[in-house]
């Protein structure tokens, strides 16, 4: 199984090396290569079974250093960065020519994100390359909010995961570029369209949700437990389910009389920060339990809880 620890200089060299190291993030763990190096970059898509043609996000310390391999010219994505970053937001840039198309699987821009952990920024000033990282989970599966959720399921694959405890956001970042003259956001995540709008404007929401294998990005089945998920009113959903062994990931005071039922409540007190770190523990923690199937109360659509509500769905598309 993979060496668990703190200890960066391993950790740098282990990369350097073209070997694979599994990094926190305030999102969620990626499993990271060097991005420069082709062959280390096709073994992270050989570690997690991921598909060539979806693309994969680098990650660097600074501003100075995204500009060393990608276009950062848009004044709105310009004002994003240096408000959000480092922070859950990754940039869709057009890329320079130092980067690998397999990073991009052949796509003009390449996707950059500055990652807010102390110990993966530490990692990626002492590197000064880009470190090319997924989420650290098999393909389509739960992406993991701590060590041991990488270690479980990649634990083999790669030489050394570090410890930087659990994910303070939980989910992963919001991905945004331009389209013509619009500002598009691909994918919801730990940063809120509010947050966004509130610096730069209205933005066009183009979340995809595809299952056709040529669109890179969202696939409508995704973040996925191995059991039947469903979304929707709890209590109608558990009347329906009724002769199954229930798991329910709920939000809010519940007090279910249904005897049974295996219960992850994402915030008692409705704080949808609190849910978004619970929610892909619970999701993990649901698919090990001994419920049959696992219902999901659908969270209010603001804030962070329209990424989570995102989650929900894909995790529920079969
Ligand atoms: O929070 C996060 O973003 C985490 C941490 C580790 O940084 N990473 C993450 O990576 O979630 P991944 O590979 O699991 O999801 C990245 C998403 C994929 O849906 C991918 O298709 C999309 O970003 N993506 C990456 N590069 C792209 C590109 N050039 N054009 C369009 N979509 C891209
Ligand atoms: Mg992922």
């Amino acid at each position: 199984m993979a060496e668990i620890g703190k200890n960066i200089d391993f950790a740098a060299d282990l990369l350097l090396k073209g070997k694979l190291v599994a990094i926190p993030t305030e999102t969620v763990y990626g499993l990271a290569a060097n991005a420069l190096n082709e062959k280390a970059v096709l073994s992270i898509f050989e570690a997690k079974q991921r598909p060539f043609f979806d693309p994969l996000i680098i990650h660097l310390a600074d501003i100075d250093s995204v500009c060393e391999y990608a276009e950062l010219k848009d004044e709105r994505l310009k004002k994003l960065a240096k408000t959000f970053w480092p922070g859950p937001l990754t940039l869709l840039l057009p890329k320079k020519d130092i980067i690998p198309n397999i990073v991009t699987s052949g796509l003009e821009r390449v996707a950059v994100r500055i990652p807010n952990h102390p110990l993966t920024l530490e990692l990626l000033k002492k590197i000064n390359i880009p470190l090319a990282a997924p989420s650290a989970n098999p393909f389509g599966y739960v992406s993991p909010t701590k060590p041991a959720h990488v270690e479980d399921q990649l634990g083999n694959k790669i030489d050394y995961i570090i410890d930087g405890g659990s994910c303070n956001i939980g989910l992963e970042s919001t991905i945004i570029g331009i389209e013509g003259d619009a500002v598009c956001v691909y994918r919801l995540g730990g940063l809120a369209i509010e947050d966004i709008e509130s610096i730069i404007g209205k933005v066009e929401l183009r979340i995809n949700s595809s299952s056709d294998p040529k669109a890179p990005g969202q696939l409508k089945s995704h973040y996925a437990p191995s059991k039947p998920l469903f979304i929707g009113d709890i209590n109608d959903l558990i009347l329906r389910h009724s002769t199954k062994k229930i798991a329910v990931i709920c939000f809010g005071e519940e007090n279910f009389s249904n005897e049974g039922l295996i219960v992850f409540n994402l915030s008692r007190k409705k704080n949808l920060a609190e849910a978004a770190i619970n929610l892909f523990k619970f999701l993990r923690e649901a698919d090990e339990c001994l419920a049959e199937v696992v219902l999901c109360h659908q969270l209010p659509d603001i804030g962070l809880g329209r990424a989570i509500n995102d989650r929900l769905k894909r995790a529920a598309a079969r």
